[in-house]
């Protein structure tokens, strides 16, 4: 049987260079092996309280860059997280298994609770039963996450123990995590230091053009240049160089590299020959985000496709959970 992996997009911000290398390319891979269902989980981006406008724009901008670096919608189940009101019907059912106290002490709880102590809602503290319903509705096998999700998948896989022990059933599967952190490198930021983020100066966008690609790689962090024969490379260089080996070609890599062993290195060149090497990957999946964004026909039959694709899972899962809860009609 084949296996299902799943796995939810936060609609916030556009996808950066490290997003893509590091998870959205696997997606892409991935969709090919298995039955895969990609969704944009919304719900879960109102603990902040976006304006209405913000939100749609940040739903549908993370639909047309998932799309445009290429999931797709015929192979995988691509759906909006609020277009399947099964999955809010399984977070309520859920709840009630969920219990205070673990939920007060995850660590993203904590940690936003930290964060926004001005908006400390139940949506926060939920979080993990609404994403345990996200997993479960069809019944993954296997979540790639990042290392940050652990825990929530933890608390999925305990809240389906929980269901099938209360009611004596082996219903539910114990979805585990998929992480392609360790067999990949972490894509570094342009501003010196740690990874490539949403923080200005730091990334790069598949939404930006290629005069904005440039512009951010020139002015991206290095230091005074080698003035030693074979001397170690500081961070932000470093940093430059580990970019450059996942874009780049052996001989580049291999060409700057030796420049710099000799001292001979000329940052400006470094940054133009990276600068072309990551609009090479970038400007396809640019001027695709750029068509599709525009197409709201194309959109508006992704939307609908996923949709009723996932509903048909999704319904299937919450008769038969409502059944073995004891949920039954009178009519
Ligand atoms: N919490 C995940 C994140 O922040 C997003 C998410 C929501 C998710 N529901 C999910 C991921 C279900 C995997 C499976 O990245």
């Amino acid at each position: 049987m084949n296996e299902i992996v799943l796995s939810g997009i936060r609609s916030t911000g556009n996808l950066h260079l490290g997003n893509y290398l590091g998870a959205v390319q696997n997606f892409v891979k991935m969709q090919h092996a298995g039955n895969c269902y990609f969704f944009i989980a919304d719900y879960h981006s109102l603990t902040t309280h976006p304006t209405p406008e913000d939100h749609h724009k940040s739903v549908k901008q993370v639909l047309v860059e998932y799309l445009a670096a290429g999931i797709d919608p015929e192979i995988s189940t691509l759906y909006i997280q609020s277009d399947v009101p099964e999955i809010s019907e399984l977070f309520l059912l859920l709840n009630m298994n969920a219990y205070l106290g673990e939920l007060e002490r995850t660590t993203s709880f904590k940690d936003k609770a930290r964060k926004q102590p001005e908006n400390v809602n139940a949506g926060l503290l939920t979080y993990p039963v609404l994403m345990a319903a996200d997993i479960l509705i069809h019944h993954a096998d296997k979540v790639p996450v990042g290392k940050d999700q652990e825990q929530n998948l933890e608390m999925a896989r305990k809240f389906a123990r929980r269901y099938n022990n209360m009611y004596g059933v082996d219903y539910f599967k114990e979805p585990v995590a998929y992480n392609f952190d360790k067999e990949l490198i972490k894509i570094p930021g342009l501003d010196g230091t740690g990874k490539m983020g949403k923080s200005e100066g730091n990334g790069i966008f598949l939404a930006d053009d290629e005069k904005t690609i440039r512009k951010k790689i020139m002015r991206a962090v290095t230091d005074s240049g080698p003035t030693i024969e074979n001397s170690k490379m500081s961070e932000s260089v470093n940093n430059l160089f580990t970019i450059l080996k996942i874009v780049s070609s052996a001989d580049t890599v291999e060409f700057f590299t030796g420049k710099y062993k000799t001292c001979e290195i000329r940052y400006g060149d470094l940054k133009k020959q990276l600068a072309e090497d990551v609009i090479k990957i970038i400007a396809p999946i640019n001027s695709r985000i750029k068509d599709i964004y525009s197409n709201d026909e194309y959109l508006s039959r992704v939307a609908r496709m996923g949709a009723e694709k996932a509903r048909t899972s999704a319904a299937k899962t919450l008769k038969e959970v409502r059944e073995i809860i004891g949920i039954r009609k009178f009519y």
